[in-house]
């Protein structure tokens, strides 16, 4: 069985079919991977800015915020709180801004959460329990890694939280706790968090799946362009070669087919000065030679 037609045209073009799907394929691959790890890196740096921000919030309250409003809560009798949350809490003020760029950031999502928490929606799930004993174990503060929950993978960056003895006050014991702090969340034991314990940590998260499918997007697109490009090339390759050596060859063929046959008194109509035109000229010379000859027989 013959794989390959006799014609050199159809050779060419399958040979160089093969070639433009293979680059096809290569470029495709080779985007795919590229976009990934760039869109992983990108992710990283705007995860590393998002922590960087809510870290900064965080900072803000507690050394601005919290005691300034503490100071006025203590000179004026008229304020009944000894509290006010949306301004001293740093974890509700750190999350409320975060809210407000995730409309900026849909993938992005921040959770920070302890054990023993205030607000039992910051309690640990199964994967933040074991980042939070690995900061324990190892005595890192940060981790960052790709991670599993819910069959869904997310691109994770973590910092560790630290106790501080000024975060016992509301963290502490249920008698050293703000009133208000204690109406908002009626917690029913002492939260007892210890100075100088890992108690939890501050997540970033973002889906994992969109990084990769916005890559594999990029890359079928990119290798498509790259397919494309190359038929194109292949077509302008068979047009050219096509008029430059293979219908010269096809009218050289019937010549020499007529010649064979006795016609000789057609003479070879040669258009190039390339191989193919000095190929002519030979059988032209050869034709009036044979000619002659003929003539002479006669
Ligand atoms: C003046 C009171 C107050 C102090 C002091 C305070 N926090 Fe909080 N913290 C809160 C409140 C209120 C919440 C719950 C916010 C919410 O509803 O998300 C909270 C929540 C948190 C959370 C999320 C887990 C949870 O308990 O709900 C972390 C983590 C946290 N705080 C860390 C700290 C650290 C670390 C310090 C000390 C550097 C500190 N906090 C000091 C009031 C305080």
């Amino acid at each position: 069985m013959r794989l390959l037609p006799h014609s050199i045209k159809w050779k060419i073009a399958i040979f160089i079919l093969i070639i433009g799907i293979a680059e096809g394929l290569a470029v495709a691959y080779m985007t795919y991977k590229e976009e990934v790890e760039s869109a992983v890196e990108r992710t990283r740096e705007r995860i590393q800015t998002a922590l960087a921000f809510t870290k900064a919030a965080r900072g803000y309250v507690r050394s601005v915020l919290r005691p300034r409003i503490d100071q006025l809560i203590s000179r004026y009798s008229c304020i009944q709180e000894d509290f006010i949350l949306e301004a001293q809490s740093s974890s509700f003020f750190a999350g409320n801004i975060f809210r407000a760029v995730g409309e900026e950031m849909p993938d992005f999502r921040l959770r920070q959460v302890a054990f023993s928490p205030l607000n039992p929606k910051n309690t640990p799930n199964q994967m933040e329990k074991k980042i939070i004993n690995y900061f324990r174990q190892t005595k890192s503060d940060s981790y960052e890694g790709i991670e599993t929950l819910n069959n869904q993978r997310f691109f994770i960056k973590a910092s560790a939280v630290k106790v501080k003895a000024k975060c016992l006050r509301c963290h502490g014991t249920l008698s050293a706790m703000p009133a208000s702090v204690k109406e908002i969340y009626k917690p029913s034991r002492d939260p007892q968090w210890k100075v100088g314990n890992v108690q939890g940590g501050i997540f970033v998260y973002v889906p994992f799946e969109t990084i990769l499918l916005k890559a594999q997007i990029q890359g079928i697109i990119k290798g498509l362009v790259a397919f494309v490009v190359n038929i194109l090339i292949v077509g302008v390759i068979l047009v050219l070669l096509n008029r430059y050596v293979f219908k010269p060859v096809e009218v050289l063929r019937e010549h020499a087919d007529k010649i064979s046959r006795g016609e000789i008194d057609d003479e070879i109509p040669i258009q190039s000065d390339d191989e193919i035109g000095q190929l002519g000229k030979a059988f032209e010379r050869m034709r009036v030679s044979i000619k002659k000859v003929m003539d002479l027989l006669k």
